[in-house]
């Protein structure tokens, strides 16, 4: 059974595949059953290359408790997260609609609709950055919304604690670099925070 195509019916991991949902750049999500609770989830199964990185294997693991443990309305609630036959996934809350990259693609949104789905991602991420918690990957596709527009922001997957010292971890020119823990904290408190903040107006002000 390979990675890019689970067949409608397939079981793995205790979930059965009803069907897709999408494609991401290292990952596929598929529309699933929990064959213990007996409830629909989104599965998102990571490309097998990632298992096999060693850092970010143990970040993907120490973050995905961490996204876990926000429990806030506008996040995407986390059921289990893990490694299953060298294989890193999520199960996760299916969201029944759409997302905000096919609802910019259908045609320009009103101002007050801007403000309704704007409003929702800054509560989830004000939410997050009060405990710590950094996304760093807002983006329309991450923005998911159930059939009444309330929105779940999916994919806190590269979500670094700001208190973890580990959060100091650089790349420069192909090489890693330590930075001290006060250091690390400071910078991690300025700059993704920022990143953040600027993800959330930047899709929807191209409108
Ligand atoms: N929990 C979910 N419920 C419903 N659809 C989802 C869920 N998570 C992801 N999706 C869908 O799967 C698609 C692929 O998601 P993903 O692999 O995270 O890649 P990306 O966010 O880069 O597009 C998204 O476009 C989204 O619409
Ligand atoms: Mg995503």
């Amino acid at each position: 059974m390979s990675f890019s195509d689970l067949s409608v019916g397939s079981e793995l991991l205790g979930y059965r595949v009803e069907g897709l949902l999408g494609r991401g750049g290292m990952s596929v999500v598929y529309l699933a059953e929990d064959l213990r609770l007996r409830r629909r989830v989104a599965l998102k199964l990571l490309s097998p290359a990632l298992a096999g990185d060693e850092l970010f294997r143990e970040r993907f693991l120490a973050e995905s408790e961490l996204a876990a443990s926000l429990d806030h309305p506008c996040v995407v609630p986390i059921y289990e997260a893990g490694e299953a036959d060298g294989r890193l996934f999520i199960a996760m809350r299916y969201v029944e609609g759409s997302d905000l990259k096919q609802l910019l693609r259908d045609g320009p949104l009103t101002a007050e609709r801007t403000v309704g789905l704007c409003a929702q991602v800054a509560d989830a991420l004000d939410f997050a950055h009060e405990r710590g918690l950094v996304h760093r990957d807002v983006k329309p596709s991450n923005v998911l919304l159930d059939r009444r527009e309330h929105v779940y922001l999916a994919d806190f997957g590269l979500t670094k604690r700001l208190a973890d010292p580990r959060v100091g971890v650089l790349r420069s020119r192909r090489r890693r670099v330590l930075l001290r823990p006060r250091a690390a904290r400071l910078r991690a408190r300025r700059a993704p925070c920022r990143l953040d903040v600027g993800g959330v107006g930047r899709p929807l002000g191209r409108r």
